[in-house]
């Protein structure tokens, strides 16, 4: 692998202890994956920030850290609400850890919006490499933004927050982002919203794996392309999906649909992943909510007074510029929490049964809250919520 100089010396510990370590993990990921050289990146996005996922070991290693990230670096989700954590009722013990992990993120600089919707906070554009680690905002980023990331570990993405690159290798090369799979969705709905996306990635990440799928026979919004890929990289390993006519790249590759694997998934087998069932508590947001997202929920609950936990995550600046939505939502008896979400926050795991809108979700719940979970339209959440 082509290293600089300025790389070469990095390595030999020429500028410090921490930026060697992390140019050990870049040039050893390169080697495995016969990158040819680093490529800058523009942006990173950073997990393993939940003290509930990473625990002891991560918070001591993260504190040995001495070094400043070099590109703007968001932080991933974590497990608590970092004003309203109490009223999430979280321990405190938990409380404390989880703040000693955020203020180590703090002091390398990494942006403290704890988030898996980056993108709608920074600005990342058609062709940027990136390095992002939430497998949601990996796809997103690749599939609906036109940018080139590789699904990045928690410590590779904060080595190239800190580096301001990444190894070549993967998506960052054209080559690997054509498909070699043709999905065609079967008499698809007009008019459906983010859940249907979710259950359809739902089926289609368990058919795609890793392997890089374009749809057809959908029309889906930025929304539901987001929870699209969402569930697709949770039942699956999937970075990059294309939609015909819609996504940026669907028309960049010609490719003969004759000589791919064809699979369809019909409107039927979408509707069959849908649950039926009284929750204990819902949980809408996952990946966090837009600001339309928040106005339609908004919508939905204006007048109502919930009567189960109804849970609603989105990023705080998201929060902050949807005050008036978040009002309404909030008049109702739910909350609308920042910084966290349903999976990576120890709060959920008191409830049984969790009601979800999202395909993700749908697949997360039951290990991470080691709860029933059931997919539901966000009408479908909304109504349990108000029963
Ligand atoms: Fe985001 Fe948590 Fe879902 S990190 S994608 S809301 S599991």
């Amino acid at each position: 692998m082509f290293l600089t100089a300025e790389e070469e010396a990095i390595l030999a510990g020429e500028e410090g202890q921490t930026r060697q370590q992390l140019m050990e993990i870049l040039v050893a990921m390169g080697k495995v994956f016969e990158a040819e050289k680093m490529v800058p990146i523009r942006s990173a996005q950073v997990s393993g920030a939940s003290y509930k996922t990473i625990g002891r070991w991560g918070l001591e290693w993260l504190s040995s850290l001495d070094a400043k990230a070099t590109v703007p670096a968001i932080l991933n989700p974590v497990g608590m609400d970092r004003i309203r954590w109490r009223e999430m009722q979280i321990d405190p013990v938990f409380a404390k850890n989880q703040f000693d992990v955020i203020a180590a993120y703090e002091r390398l600089g990494i942006r403290l919006s704890c988030t898996c919707t980056p993108y709608y906070l920074t600005i990342s554009e058609y062709g940027d490499h990136l390095a992002w680690s939430e497998s949601s905002a990996v796809a997103y980023a690749n599939s609906v933004i036109g940018a080139r990331t590789n699904r990045e570990g928690g410590p590779s993405a904060l080595a190239a927050a800190i580096l301001g690159r990444t190894p070549a290798y993967g998506l960052h090369l054209v080559e690997n982002r054509s498909p070699v799979l043709t999905i065609l969705v079967e008499d698809a709905p007009g008019e459906v919203d983010e859940s249907w996306y979710g259950a359809l990635g739902y089926l289609a990440g368990k058919i795609a794996g890793n392997r890089v799928p374009v749809f057809t026979g959908i029309r889906p919004s930025r929304d539901q392309l987001k929870n699209l890929g969402a569930a697709m990289a949770a039942t699956g390993a999937t970075a990059l999906y294309h939609v015909q006519d819609i996504t940026p790249e669907a028309r960049v590759f010609h490719y003969d649909a004759s000589s791919l694997e064809n699979v369809t998934i019909t409107a039927d087998e979408v509707t069959g992943v849908y649950t039926t069932a009284d929750p204990d508590a819902i949980a809408i947001g996952c990946p966090h909510c837009s600001d339309e997202e928040l106005t339609r929920i908004a919508e939905k609950l204006q007048g109502c007074r919930v009567k189960k936990p109804l849970y609603i995550f989105a990023a705080r600046d998201v929060i902050t510029r949807s005050a008036e939505a978040v009002h309404i939502i909030e008049k109702s008896g739910a909350w609308v929490f920042a910084d966290t979400c349903m999976v990576v926050s120890p709060a959920l795991e008191q409830y049984k049964t969790i009601m979800v809108s999202s395909g993700k979700a749908l697949a997360y719940v039951p290990n991470m809250c080691g709860a029933r979970s059931l997919l539901g339209s966000l009408d479908t959440c909304i109504a349990a919520a108000c029963r």
